[in-house]
């Protein structure tokens, strides 16, 4: 292959990435692994974060964009690294990146993610806004001067935005997503049970079991952890019920959210919400219910979009395809030497 063009969602959670031609190829957990003493890199994304909760005390393992901003460049670059060097191994010619950020990011940091993709092999690189991508991702033709509303639901935030015309009118982020559910959960467990659970074991019962409703049926599920008291391991048995008490105030933040951005859209743009309805990407949109959830808070029909994870990965594809009407919006691919403006020890 000559060279390609690619598209990367540089979430907080994973790291999605789109090649022109073929489609979603790559699925990442954005993680990294470094040997304590020596820095040195270990390993990146899926092995990386098989070793999260398991490290022994030498080994530091990274998740840079965890809480919606960029904790760490240089885990960041390796990432992109790794993700660009995979695709582009038989390629002549560097690719073009189309790279959505999260969207709490600073300008800063944007500019150094645009810097680092291009050290990473990039040939030019353009930044695209999460919400805009997400839309584009979910097929809502957003270059017609039609609102749509898109609500995307990751680990680390939750982004809700009103498009218009290939652009954004109103915008809310908040840092409660999918990754806080899993935090109440574990908190819940150790105040009511007495027992603590990993990260993971959170968030298996928040995907078995867990529900944006309180069920009439309740569901359990055996989970192991580690009692607080004995600090013995132990098994116990966990219920839906107990699963949703713990989601439910978090539930009740992201509904609330996605009420005031309403409160704040224009007329215009609010009555093409009403027709055309609220679009929920991310992993966090699958979250059993939570369609039927936000549609009660907001009276409004709300649908989960078609493979809601990739969704961002998919808009910034979308966005490749329509770079031309983009860059109407300021979209620009640019080159490294046209980044500039960083500190030194960025941009080696
Ligand atoms: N089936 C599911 N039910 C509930 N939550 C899910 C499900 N699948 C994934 N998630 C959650 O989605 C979040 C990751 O979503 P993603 O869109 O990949 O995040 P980001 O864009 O921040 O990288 C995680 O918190 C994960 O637990
Ligand atoms: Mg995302």
């Amino acid at each position: 292959m000559l060279g390609a063009n690619i598209g990367i969602d540089l979430g907080t959670t994973s790291v999605v990435a789109f090649v022109e031609g073929k489609g979603v190829v790559m699925s990442e957990p954005s993680a990294a692994a470094y040997e304590k003493e020596s820095g040195k890199l270990l390993a990146v994304g899926k092995r990386a974060w098989d070793m999260i909760g398991k490290n022994p005390d030498s080994i530091r393992v990274v998740k840079p964009m965890e809480h919606g901003v960029v904790s760490d460049f240089t885990a960041t670059k390796h990432i992109l690294k790794y993700i660009l060097s995979k695709i582009c191994k038989n390629m002549i010619f560097k690719p073009n990146v189309v790279i959505c950020v999260p969207s709490m990011a600073t300008s800063l940091e944007k500019r150094t993610i645009l810097d680092l993709v291009t050290s990473a092999g990039a040939a030019k690189a353009c930044l695209i806004e999460e919400p805009l991508a997400a839309a584009l991702g979910a097929g809502i033709k957003s270059t017609r001067p039609v609102g749509a509303m898109v609500v995307d639901i990751g680990g680390g935030t939750t982004d809700i935005a009103v498009i218009t015309m290939g652009c954004i009118s109103v915008s809310r982020s908040i840092k409660v997503a999918g990754n806080t559910f899993d935090e109440a959960i574990a908190r819940q467990i150790r105040r009511e049970r007495d027992v603590i659970i990993g990260d993971k074991t959170a968030e298996m019962l928040k995907k078995q079991i867990g529900y944006s409703f309180l069920r009439d049926v309740e569901l359990g599920m055996t989970v192991k952890g580690k009692h607080f008291i004995t600090n013995l391991p132990v098994s116990i048995e966990v219920s839906s019920t107990e699963v949703y008490l713990a989601m439910r105030p978090h539930l009740e933040a992201i509904a609330e959210a996605v009420r005031s951005v309403l409160e704040l859209t224009p007329p215009e743009l609010s009555a093409d919400i009403c027709e055309s309805g609220i679009y929920l990407t991310g992993g966090g949109a699958l979250l059993k219910g939570m369609d039927k959830m936000i549609e009660k808070k907001t009276g409004i029909k709300t649908f989960i979009a078609k493979d809601a994870m990739n969704c961002v990965a998919l808009g910034t594809g979308e966005a490749l395809a329509h770079i031309d009407i983009l860059s109407q919006n300021g979209y620009v691919f640019k080159a490294r030497d046209e980044i500039g403006g960083l500190e030194p020890e960025l941009s080696e």
